[in-house]
């Protein structure tokens, strides 16, 4: 039986059931026929309300019934009426039939898009053979306000609450309110909180910009009285109680507001309702609060009714104008902070008497709900920490200077519910004292908060170890997105530290939908970078230095990068172009001899020394190398030869410097000095065995397959053994769990990565949720599931499948939703059989490569049911295997195009 047959039928039925295909267009069913588009996306975003790109551009996942499919042409429809995009009228845009095989990154072409406006698109598309699709499913798009004179607000300051009464003479047909703050907000209106967003806006330099957020409010106002709220929060502003001033501060002191509200009125007229002195102010019920410290909540202030219409506030003060920020006022166009999860705890005890420790059996970002009866003025106090001392209570040495900690002070009504607004903790264990009576497991609950990306990537195994390494890889990757990358999700620190970032962001891109954010990102490294063509160390800048670290500062080329290649994103190339040559221009003043040795972290928290100066300059090398690609990808021939020149330079006095060509080691010979220049093929080649030698030597003699790599070593490690052939080897490294390891951290109860290979719980730098380890997390996709991007192809357009089966390995599973759809790679390896299931999406091809196991002669590998290799050669006939051959080391390539295959290799 054909079971891909059987497959697209079902397809084809679920997509009707779910009215995911437009049943009125005409739509051609059976064998061969491309379906309507799906998963529309405009500026990496699902109808995006707010942006202010003048050209978004379109993106969108094709399906067909048929194997080896691919888009010969498109036409993208945008239109300013809802009914016009159902009568499939592109009055804003028609791009007529666009012969190109571009399904993502296509920029809009129509008529200017107007401030405020929302847009309907739809779009459809032929196959290689000419026949055409149904039209997609409209989706939509609004843009922001789109000049600055459109913005009337004011900035304005003054105590926790503010607000503002509005009466509106007509039925409201449309309204949108535009929102900003320097700290946070949260706006209500007429009682309710508007949106999910929480710790909003996201964190930038705000001298620089500042990002606000759209929402539709048509529904939340009413013809009549009408009360806006906004409560303040003071986000970064203090540490320890006090200003927050280490090293620099956060460029404000005292939070503040800039809201406009733009309505229409039923027959047309308009209302803006803006922030200015004409608001009222007063405290509330938050006493304090802090990212770092936490929230002081005291109930009884609370002022029943202060965001309804009708409500007396003459005795409020007017709420000041303040200096705000001058910068630029950009919409926020990534995925908001939201509560993105709830958990009860697994258990709680009582170590010593009114204390009780909460175990949520999992380190996370977030805060907890509280529910509490008692006497009216009880205070119950909530402490966070990662770790507990052997007698049960928390311990949060590793947590510094940040207090961390949430009171609520009860009103004493009833059951009360309490969670903070304003700060987050990293943690796994609550503490709760001056509970009235004895608090149940039902009395937490645990709020998982960081921006809310998409999860895109899946990955399993047979082997225990590497999914809960892949867990802890998650874990500590999506809570530690908190509008930046950040570091740690705990202690008094929290910053966007470059170095970070750019060891992790592949690994991210692979687990997570990261387009927007990193857009996001790298607008902030832009925003920071001096004229001098300098970054810093973290963005927005508070901790490190400027100039960055280069193993730090090489977060802006190498981000820009891995959005090309993840996403196919050929603008975040051209508008940072300048800034990128700028930044290389500064590294290279500061080279002697075409050798850059100022460092100050290195190869960090690594447990064998390498030269600092050896990691800064092969990072010279890589963006200097970089470079020249994206110069030639900008079709820059006279830039790429120059910088191509320039890294050949600086790869000849690197060998120079660092390598010794008797020993065949570079620097101290330790693993990081000799895997970095192995990753960029640096290496003299008739030194590349004896380099390559001598790492194999060290990790397997010297280290019995345990690392003694940093965090920058450890990145590169994975994908160098492998290329050389060496993936039982880190297979092994990877799955060790003795010291140094991931599986150390995870025998030791890690449920997220740590900060350091050595177990620490005391006050020295110890975080036990810091990403920068999860570099692995890339290996695993890209070598153990074999799922990479062909440099030719970028955006997924080219893949190249090869897993790596090793050792006591009998399965993996990985999956991932690239901008072109889903690429899947699940195999399973038992004696003599090897099956590889694999999902290539329309208007992609793949290179398959199976291996075969040393001990194999003879060979047959079946798709399905048919032989596609057999007696040494590829046996042509099957649907979509166009071409194979058999690789050096034995394996067998295939060539194919999109759609499911299912291969099936046996050998005597
Ligand atoms: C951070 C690191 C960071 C490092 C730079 C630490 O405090 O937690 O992750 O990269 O400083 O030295």
């Amino acid at each position: 039986m054909c079971n891909s047959k059987l497959r697209y039928t079902f397809l084809v039925l679920a997509l009707c059931v779910s009215g995911g295909l437009s049943l009125t267009a005409p739509v051609v069913f059976g064998a061969g026929g491309p379906l309507a588009p799906a998963g529309l996306r405009c500026e990496y975003l699902k109808d995006p309300v707010g942006i202010d790109v003048r050209q978004p551009r379109f993106a969108w996942v094709l399906r067909h019934a048929a194997r080896a499919q691919r888009q010969s042409a498109y036409q993208v429809l945008v239109a300013a009426r809802r009914s016009a995009i159902e009568e499939n009228q592109g009055d804003q845009w028609d791009s007529g039939k666009v012969t190109s095989d571009n399904s993502t990154q296509v920029a809009y072409g129509g008529k200017p898009l107007a401030s405020g406006r929302t847009y309907y698109w739809k779009i459809r598309y032929w196959d290689k053979d000419g026949s055409t699709s149904a039209y997609s499913q409209p989706a939509q798009f609004e843009m922001g306000l789109l000049g600055r004179e459109e913005w009337k607000a004011q900035w304005i300051g003054g105590n926790r609450l503010l607000r503002k009464e509005t009466n509106l003479t007509g039925r409201v047909v449309r309204a949108r309110a535009y929102v900003t703050a320097l700290g946070y907000y949260e706006l209500r209106i007429n009682g309710a909180k508007v949106g999910a967003n929480v710790l909003d806006p996201a964190w930038t330099t705000y001298p620089k910009r500042v990002l606000y957020s759209t929402y539709d409010v048509t529904a939340q106002l009413k013809q009549g009285a009408n009360a806006l709220g906004v409560m303040l929060g003071g986000g970064w502003a203090t540490l320890a109680g006090k200003p927050s001033t280490y090293p620099f501060p956060p460029y404000y002191s005292s939070p503040a507001l800039l809201l406009q509200v733009n309505i229409e009125l039923e027959g047309g007229k308009k209302v803006t309702v803006v922030s200015d002195p004409s608001w009222k102010t007063t405290g509330g019920p938050i006493v304090s609060d802090s990212v770092y410290d936490g929230e002081v909540y005291d109930s009884r202030l609370e002022i029943p009714g202060w965001d309804q219409p009708g409500f007396d506030a003459s005795r409020w003060d007017p709420a000041k104008v303040v200096e705000g920020s001058n910068g630029i006022l950009s919409a926020q166009m990534m995925p908001p902070i939201q509560v993105v999860d709830a958990f009860p705890p697994l258990a709680v005890t009582n170590p010593a008497p009114g204390v009780y420790v909460y175990d949520f059996g999992q380190n996370f970002s977030g805060w907890v709900q509280l529910r509490v009866k008692g006497p009216r003025g009880s205070e119950v106090k909530l402490r966070f920490s990662e770790l507990v001392y052997d007698t049960g209570m928390i311990n949060r040495e590793n947590i510094r200077a940040a207090k961390s900690r949430d009171i609520y002070i009860l009103r004493g009504e009833g059951t009360e519910v309490y969670e903070p607004r304003f700060t987050y903790h990293g943690f796994r264990y609550v503490e709760v004292t001056g509970y009235p009576g004895t608090p149940s497991l039902d009395s937490l609950r645990g709020k998982v908060v960081h921006t809310a990306v998409e999860s895109t990537g899946k990955f399993e195994t047979s082997k225990q170890i590497l999914n809960q390494i892949q867990h802890n890889i998650r874990w500590g990757q999506a809570t530690n997105l908190h509008s930046v990358p950040t570091d740690c999700d705990q202690r008094d620190e929290r910053q966007g530290w470059m170095g970070d970032a750019q060891v992790t962001a592949e690994e991210a891109m692979l687990n997570f939908d990261m387009a927007a954010f990193y857009t996001n990102f790298v607008r902030n490294i832009h925003d920071i970078q001096g004229d001098d063509g300098t970054v810093t160390d973290t963005v927005p800048h508070r901790y490190g230095s400027r100039p960055a670290d280069p193993a730090w500062g090489t977060a802006y080329p190498l981000l820009c990068w891995y959005m090309y290649q993840q996403y196919g994103d050929k603008r975040i190339l051209e508008e940072n172009y300048e800034g990128l040559k700028k930044y290389i221009e500064f590294l290279r003043s500061k080279a002697q001899d075409n050798v850059l040795r100022y460092s100050y972290y290195g190869d960090w928290v690594s447990i064998e020394p390498t030269p600092g100066a050896l990691v800064s300059d092969f990072y010279y090398y890589y963006d200097v190398d970089l470079l020249a690609k994206i110069a030639d990808v900008l079709g820059n021939p006279a830039d790429s030869a120059t910088y191509s020149q320039l890294a050949v330079q600086i790869k000849d006095a690197f060998n120079h410097e660092f390598l010794n060509t008797r020993t065949g080691n570079y620097a101290t010979g330790s693993q990081t000095a000799n895997t970095l220049p192995l990753f960029l093929e640096m290496v003299p080649k008739d030194q590349r065995g004896q380099v390559g030698g001598n790492l194999f030597y060290d990790l397997v003699y010297a280290h019995d397959s345990h690392v003694t790599t940093g965090f920058i070593g450890v990145k590169y490690l994975f994908p160098v053994l492998t290329r050389r052939g060496l993936s039982d080897l880190a297979y092994d490294i990877a799955t060790q769990t003795t010291f140094p390891s991931y599986g150390y951290m995870v025998a030791n109860g890690a449920t997220t990565l740590w900060e350091l290979w050595q177990k620490r719980a005391g006050p020295s730098m110890n975080s036990h949720n810091h990403p920068m380890f999860g570099s692995i997390g890339a290996w695993f996709y890209q070598a153990l599931a074999g799922i990479n991007v062909e440099p030719e192809g970028v955006g997924y357009q080219r893949i190249r499948i090869a897993p790596q089966v090793v050792r006591d390995l009998t399965s993996v599973n990985g999956k991932i939703e690239t901008v072109r759809g889903a690429v899947s790679s699940s195999w399973t390896h038992s004696p003599d059989t090897i099956t590889l299931d694999v999902e290539i999406p329309v208007n992609s091809s793949a290179k398959i490569v199976i291996p075969k196991d040393t001990e194999m002669t003879e060979v047959t590998v079946r798709e399905g049911n048919n032989i596609v290799w057999g007696k040494d050669r590829f046996v042509p006939g099957t649907p979509g295997v166009t071409a194979a051959e058999a690789q050096k080391n034995g394996s067998i390539q295939f060539e194919v195009g999109s759609g499911r295959y299912s291969f099936r290799l046996t050998g005597e």
